[in-house]
């Protein structure tokens, strides 16, 4: 057959990086601080909770479509509890939908709001599904990038170069703040900018908010809450990320009633439901005290300490995350230049496994020097991980 199996669409996306590296690490015993998961399972009592749905019988059938009413009822009251202050607010009834992780309220979204042709502007270096989502609904991605300021360990959104990127084929803006891979949270005049660039060019907006509790320094902003925003904004988060359930994939998405119902249609395609007995224990996750909310981010503060500390003695040049669980590094103190050749060789030079942020930007060029650590594991295994890092400069 000469025609390829895989269509055009997705040719490009044909395996992650993070297989390779995760096969690469059970290859040579390496520490993998590839892939973002945490190695210790969240709260007791949300896990326990999880066991007693299942045995109850509570959603071991169909859940309902838009997600069970107590989970929806809780993210509202998340929403109110975290960012009422900032005046926003959800009905649970027609503005929540709660999907199979942040993955499929992604895919959901670009399925539901892309006509084929339309632009999407996303700031690179970017999560990776959101190319191949863009990608399978005949949406055209439209990088820009986020600058790297090496000198002050910080990256920039050019909003000159955000402006620009703007034309009459622009459909949304795909935002994620905090930002993976590089740990930045935009500020609030880079919300603001963004906010009235999509009024002015009536854009829809979709935000990656999945980080919203990993913010070390400052406060999350989201997105819906400025001016002119509620209604042109999907906000897409997911109880992976905030109570270390990852495999779990219980994700949700909040905004106007017409917008989740769009996104509605798609997902109802896709999984139409998932996660049944997963759903009641996360709408008791989402109760927990801000005790819990503040504890998840001392402890990672306290990790991406420890991490930073140990790139930093080993050589890099760290780019000091202000949210989410990675650190991105610069190599080139060490002579390198090259983040895939420097990553295919870590396992054995240092027995520690990181992903090249190439591979999360269109324009390769401008992510070639910097590689990504996980910093969601024990301060043993980054201890660890520190200390096989000296051979990088032994
Ligand atoms: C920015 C971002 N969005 C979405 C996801 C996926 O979230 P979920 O596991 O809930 O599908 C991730 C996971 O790493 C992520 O980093």
């Amino acid at each position: 057959m000469d025609r390829p199996l895989l269509n055009r669409r997705l040719a490009e996306f044909g395996t992650t990086i993070f297989a390779e590296m995760s096969a690469l690490a059970v290859r040579t015993g390496a520490i993998n601080l590839g892939q973002g998961f945490p190695d210790a399972d969240g709260p007791e009592e949300v896990r326990e909770a999880a066991v007693r749905a299942l045995r109850d019988g509570r959603g071991n059938q169909y859940p309902p479509g838009p997600g069970i009413p107590e989970l929806r009822t809780a993210v509202a009251a998340h929403q109110e509890r975290h960012y009422g202050h900032l005046g926003l607010s959800c009905d649970p009834d027609t503005e929540v939908l709660v999907t199979a992780g942040a993955t499929e309220a992604i895919a959901a979204s670009m399925l539901a709001l892309l006509e084929p042709g339309d632009e999407v502007i996303a700031l690179e270096p970017y999560y990776d599904s959101y190319a191949a989502t863009i990608a399978m609904a005949g949406g055209r991605r439209v990088p820009v990038t986020l600058r790297a300021h090496p000198e002050s360990g910080s990256y920039c959104l050019d909003l000159d170069e955000l402006r620009d990127a703007v034309t009459d084929d622009t459909r949304l803006i795909l935002l994620n703040t905090p930002h993976n891979p590089t740990g930045t949270v935009l500020t609030r005049d880079e919300l603001a900018a963004v906010a009235e660039l999509a009024v002015e060019r009536d854009l829809l907006v979709i935000t990656d908010e999945v980080y919203e509790h990993l913010v070390f320094e400052g406060e999350h902003l989201p997105l819906a809450s400025f001016p002119g925003m509620r209604e042109r904004t999907v906000t897409i988060s997911s109880a992976g990320k905030t109570f270390s359930f990852t495999g779990w994939k219980v994700g949700w998405v909040t905004g106007p009633a017409e917008l989740v119902g769009a996104v509605r249609s798609a997902k109802q395609f896709l999984t139409y439901v998932s996660a049944g007995p997963f759903q009641y224990a996360v709408a008791e996750a989402l109760a927990l005290p801000d005790a819990y909310y503040a504890g998840l981010r001392d402890d990672l503060r306290t990790k991406r300490d420890v991490l930073a500390a140990g790139l930093t003695d080993a050589g890099l040049r760290v780019f000091r995350p202000s949210g989410t669980y990675f650190i991105t590094t610069d190599i080139r103190p060490l002579g390198e230049s090259d983040g895939f050749a420097f990553c295919r060789a870590l396992p054995e030079r240092a027995g520690v496994v990181a992903i090249p942020n190439a591979v999360f930007y269109d324009h390769k060029e401008q992510g070639a020097p910097f590689v990504r650590f996980a910093f969601c594991k024990s301060v043993a295994v980054l201890e660890e991980a520190a200390g096989r890092l000296k051979a990088l400069t032994a």
